[in-house]
């Protein structure tokens, strides 16, 4: 599989910006269940990897989290930073935006945040940058913390499979096509250090979204 490197990913959500939230047709079901499902009204801070144009975040601010919660977004794209910035100016009080190198590593003291969410970029990640995106989001999360992810995953029945086929096909053939994002499973990713408490997952026009929640395992 041709690798999305990191220098592709910034220039290309650099260049992509604010065309990222054309993709809610196929996002929002997805993230109305990783909502539903990831109890954010009881949660003091919560770190999200690759924020893009805080949308998410802002919905989060806006509807979920408790008015003492804070929340820092990292991406590596100048242009999603701006985005997300603004987006989330009136939170600005609680709310960090933070641009990074693409690396996983956050900077955040271990045990301090209780939800690590990220969505829509492990399936642009290669598996090593994801097990240590995931090596950081178990040390960063408190014992009852949760990992809340969605990815772009395989589908199912004749639309579905026909959609990954081709989906695989533009990826195989140049990353930069489809913004370095293939059809993965998460489940995979994660290994005896992580209990899945929630796993499912939607279908909008042929794209297909996994949702998965998840509970650190053995951190003190
Ligand atoms: C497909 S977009 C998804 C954005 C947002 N999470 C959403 O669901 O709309 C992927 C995002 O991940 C960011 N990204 C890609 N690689 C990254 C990395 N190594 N570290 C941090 N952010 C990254 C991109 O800049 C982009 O904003």
């Amino acid at each position: 599989m041709s690798e999305f490197t990191i220098e592709q990913a910034r220039t290309f959500y650099d260049w992509f910006g604010r065309r990222q939230d054309w993709q809610s047709f196929y996002e929002n079901p997805a993230l109305q269940m990783l909502v539903e499902h990831g109890a954010f009204g009881d949660t003091h801070r919560v770190i999200e990897f690759g924020c893009g144009t805080g949308r998410l975040a802002e919905r989060l601010l806006r509807d979920c989290l408790p008015a003492e919660a804070t929340y820092l977004g990292v991406d590596i794209s100048r242009t999603m930073v701006g985005l997300a910035k603004a987006r989330l100016q009136p939170w600005s009080a609680r709310a960090e935006v933070r641009l990074t190198d693409g690396s996983a590593a956050l900077g955040e003291h271990g045990g301090s945040a209780d939800r690590f969410v990220s969505t829509y970029v492990f399936d642009l990640l290669s598996a090593t940058r994801i097990e240590q995106v995931l090596n950081e989001a178990h040390r960063v999360l408190a014992r009852e913390g949760l990992l809340c992810l969605v990815s772009a995953t395989h589908g199912h029945g004749v639309v579905g499979r026909m959609v990954c086929g081709v989906w695989d096909g533009v990826h195989a053939l140049s990353p930069w096509l489809v913004g370095g994002c293939r059809p993965i499973e998460l489940p995979d990713y994660l290994h005896s250090d992580w209990r899945i408490l929630y796993l499912d997952s939607v279908s909008r026009c042929g794209i297909t979204s996994q949702v998965l929640i998840a509970s650190p395992q053995g951190s003190d």
